[in-house]
C-alpha cells in the first residue's frame, strides 16, 4: 500500500482569536505531518476557519462590523498565527469560500435526492456556543456542561437529516473497526451515546429570515445550512471532492484531530452524513483531552486564555512544541502551568539534551580541533552497544507515534539521550585523553557526534528550529534517512564543526520559598495516638513512589548534599539528599529508589528539593544506607 497520511485540525470558529488550545491541536497536526514526511510518506495537512452561524454574526455585530469583513479579519489572524509558528499546512480552508460552498451544496443535494432529508418541525434546547441541540441526558441543570450557560429553547420548522436511519450501521461499523475512533475511551463514549438511546434526526437548516449568514440549501433557498453540516464538509471540500486526485489519494488515509468537546459531531453526525452521501467514512478520529488552567477548561467563553504569541515569545517555539507533545497524554486532560513548561525546558531540553550537545561539541573542540574525528574499529568504544540503544529508541519512538502516544514516544527517545549522557560519564573521555589513548578518544567522540546527529534528525518534527541548527553544525550528509541512522555513519571524517550555540537556555524558576526542613514538615501532618501509633488514613497521606535517578551531582558549597534529577513516573523533578559523604553521583545515577513524592518543597543551599528519598540507619550517627529497589519494579509504582 502507498504510504500516505492526511491530517486535519478542526476548523476554528472566528468569534475570537487563536488561543493555546487551538495551538495545541495545530502543533500536533504539524508534528504528524513532518513526522510522516520524515518516514517517507506523502502527506497532506489541512487547517482552516469555520465562519458561518449565529455566533459569528453576533461577534461581528459586537465588533461593529459586517460578518464578511469580520471573518476576513479573524481568519487572517489565525493564518498568520500559524505561519509565525512555522506551521506547514498544505491548505487553509475557509467555509465562506466558493469552492467549499459548492461542495456543501453538492452533498446536500445528493443526500436530499436519496430521500434522507425531510421538512419538519422541532423544538429543543440549543447551545449557541456548541451550535447544537442538547438531549435531556446531556444537559446538566439545564445548562451546557462546556459553556456553563442556560440553554435556549428553540422551536422552528426546518429540514432534517435522517440520522436515525444510520444508527445501527454506525454501531456495527465502530465495532468492526476498533480504532476508527481512538483512544478507546472516546470510542466507548460514542458507542454509549449510540447504544444508550434512539438517535434523533439532525436539524440541518436555519430559516434565512432568522439567519442569513450561511450556505443556502440548494433545494430551498429560504433556508441556509446548519453550521455543523457546513463545517464538517470542509474535510472533503478542501481536497476537491468528488473527483480530484487529491481526494482519491488522501481521503482513504484521513486522520481527524479534535479535542473531546466536539466528539459527537465528528463521531456521529459526520460518519452518518458521509454514509448518506455515499462516501467512505474517514480513517481515524483522534481525540485529545483539554488543557486545563486551574479547574476549568481554557476557552474563550470562560475567559482564562493565554495567547500562543505570549507563550512563544517567553519560552520559544521549539520549547513549547516539545512541552505540548511531551506533557499531555493524548486522550487525557492535562494541566497547563508555566512551572511545568519551565521544568520541561530545564530538565529535558537544557539538562539532558543541551548538556549532551554542549559537552560533546566542547570536547571535540578541545581534543580534535573542532573536526569530526574518525572511528577506529580496533577501538570501538562500545559503538555496537550505542547502535543497539539507538535502534531500540528509534523503533519505539516510531511505534508510539503511530499509536498517537507522543509523550511516551519522546520518553523513549530521551532514553537514548540519557544513554549518551551516561556514556560520557562512564567512559570519561577526559581521562582517556589524559592516558593519551587517541584512537579510543576519537571513537568515543565520533560515536557521540553520530548519536547527537540521530537525535537531531528524529527530533526535527518537534524542534523545527533547533534541530536544523544542530544538523547544520554537524555538516551531516543530506542523504541520510531514518533507516540509515542506526548505522551511525552519517558524518564525514575531518569536517570542521560549527558551533550550534546555546540551544536551550535554562530558565530561572520562580520557586516558592519554603522555610522549614522536610523532617518537620513530615511530622506536622501526622496525628499520633498516645501509644505513638498513627491511623491508616495518616499513612495513606504519604505518597511513596518508585523513582529512577536520571542524574546526580554534588551541590556546590555543600559537603553533604547531592542534587538528584529523578523520574517519578509522573514527572521529572529535583530532590536534594544528604548522601554526599556516603555515595558518589556516579553510583546513584540509574538507581531505582523510593521517594516521598508529596512533600512540600524545601530549599537547601539555594536548591529546591521536591521530595525526599528513603534511606535506612541503625542509629542516628550511622551512615545512611540507600533503599534501592529491584530493577523489576516499574518507575512510577506507588507503595501501598
Ligand atoms: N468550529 C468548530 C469545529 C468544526 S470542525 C468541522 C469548533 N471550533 S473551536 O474554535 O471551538 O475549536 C475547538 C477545538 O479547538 C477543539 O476541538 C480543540 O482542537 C481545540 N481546543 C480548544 N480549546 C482547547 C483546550 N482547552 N485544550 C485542548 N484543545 C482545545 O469547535
Amino acid at each position: 500500500m502507498e504510504k500516505r497520511f492526511y491530517v486535519t485540525t478542526p476548523i476554528y470558529y472566528v468569534n475570537a482569536e487563536p488561543h493555546i488550545g487551538h495551538a495545541y491541536t495545530t502543533i500536533v497536526a504539524d508534528f504528524l505531518k513532518r513526522f510522516y514526511t520524515m518516514l517517507g510518506y506523502e502527506t497532506f495537512f489541512l487547517t482552516g476557519t469555520d465562519e458561518h452561524g449565529d455566533k459569528i454574526v453576533k461577534a461581528a455585530l459586537h465588533n461593529n462590523t459586517q460578518p464578511q469583513e469580520y471573518t476576513d479579519k479573524i481568519s487572517a489572524i489565525f493564518k498568520e498565527q500559524w505561519k509565525s509558528m512555522g506551521i506547514e499546512f498544505n491548505d487553509f480552508i475557509r467555509t465562506t469560500e466558493e469552492r467549499h460552498k459548492k461542495v456543501v451544496q453538492h452533498v446536500l443535494q445528493k443526500v436530499y435526492d436519496n430521500g434522507d432529508i425531510y421538512f419538519g418541525s422541532y423544538g429543543g434546547y440549543y447551545c449557541f456556543g456548541c451550535e447544537r441541540y442538547f438531549t435531556d441526558k446531556e444537559m446538566v441543570d439545564g445548562k451546557c456542561p462546556d459553556h456553563q450557560k442556560k440553554l435556549d429553547y428553540i422551536q422552528e420548522e426546518n429540514y432534517f437529516f435522517k440520522m436515525s436511519k444510520y444508527q445501527q450501521w454506525l454501531i456495527d461499523y465502530i465495532h468492526e473497526h476498533h480504532d476508527f475512533i481512538r483512544p478507546e475511551r472516546y470510542k466507548n463514549e460514542v458507542l454509549a451515546m449510540l447504544e444508550g438511546e434512539a438517535l434523533e434526526d439532525l436539524c440541518i437548516s436555519r430559516p434565512k429570515a432568522r439567519l442569513s449568514w450561511g450556505i443556502p440549501l440548494p433545494f430551498d433557498t429560504n433556508f441556509v445550512t446548519y453550521v455543523w453540516f457546513d463545517a464538517l464538509i470542509n474535510y472533503i471540500s478542501a481536497i476537491g471532492y468528488p473527483d480530484s486526485d487529491l481526494f482519491k489519494k488522501f481521503w482513504p488515509v484521513s486522520n481527524h484531530l479534535i479535542a473531546k468537546d466536539i466528539v459527537k459531531p465528528h463521531g456521529i453526525f459526520w460518519p452518518t452524513m458521509l454514509k448518506a452521501a455515499g462516501i467512505e467514512p474517514y480513517q481515524h478520529l483522534n481525540v485529545h483531552g483539554y488543557w486545563n488552567m486551574e479547574s476549568a477548561k481554557m476557552s474563550k467563553s470562560l475567559g482564562n486564555v493565554v495567547t500562543p504569541s505570549q507563550l512563544l515569545e517567553k519560552y520559544g517555539n521549539d520549547q513549547i512544541r516539545y512541552f505540548f507533545l511531551r506533557e499531555m497524554t493524548f486522550g487525557l486532560d492535562a494541566k497547563f502551568s508555566e512551572e511545568a513548561i519551565a521544568n520541561r525546558i530545564n530538565y529535558d531540553l537544557a539538562n539532558d539534551l543541551g548538556n549532551l550537545i554542549n559537552r560533546t561539541f566542547n570536547m571535540v573542540q578541545k581534543y580534535c580541533d573542532a573536526k569530526v574525528p574518525p572511528f577506529h574499529s580496533d577501538e570501538p568504544a562500545n559503538r555496537e552497544d550505542m547502535q543497539q540503544a539507538l535502534q531500540a529508541s528509534i523503533q519505539q519512538y516510531i511505534d508510539y507515534v503511530h499509536q498517537f502516544q507522543f509523550n511516551i514516544a519522546l520518553e523513549r527517545l530521551w532514553d537514548f539521550v540519557r544513554y549518551c549522557n551516561k556514556y560520557i560519564d562512564e567512559s570519561k573521555p577526559w581521562q582517556v585523553a589524559k592516558e593519551n589513548n587517541i584512537k579510543k578518544l576519537q571513537s568515543l567522540l565520533r560515536n557521540l557526534l553520530e548519536g547527537i546527529h540521530a537525535v537531531a534528525i528524529l527530533l526535527s518534527p518537534v524542534c523545527i528550529t533547533k534541530s536544523p541548527l544542530v544538523i547544520k553544525a554537524l555538516k551531516a550528509s543530506a542523504q541520510c534517512t531514518i533507516d540509515t541512522l542506526p548505522a551511525m555513519s552519517s558524518l564525514s571524517d575531518g569536517t570542521t564543526l560549527d558551533s550550534p550555540g546555546i540551544l536551550f537556555p535554562r530558565l530561572e524558576k520562580e520557586t516558592e520559598t519554603v522555610n522549614s526542613a522536610h523532617s518537620t514538615k513530615k511530622e506536622a501532618f501526622m496525628e499520633t495516638t498516645p501509644e505513638g501509633l498513627i491511623d491508616i488514613k495518616d499513612f495513606l497521606k504519604v505518597e511513596l513512589r518508585i523513582a529512577k535517578v536520571l542524574q546526580a551531582k554534588a551541590v556546590e558549597g555543600s559537603s553533604k548534599l547531592i542534587e538528584l534529577s529523578i523520574d517519578t513516573g509522573k514527572d521529572i523533578r529535583t530532590i536534594i539528599a544528604g548522601l554526599a559523604p556516603h555515595y558518589t553521583p556516579d553510583y546513584l545515577t540509574g538507581k531505582k529508589i523510593i521517594v516521598v513524592a508529596n512533600l512540600k518543597p524545601a530549599t537547601l543551599f539555594k536548591k529546591t528539593s521536591n521530595g525526599m528519598l528513603l534511606a535506612a540507619k541503625l542509629s542516628k550517627d550511622d551512615a545512611p544506607i540507600l533503599i534501592e529497589v529491584n530493577d523489576k519494579v516499574p518507575v512510577g509504582a506507588v507503595l501501598s
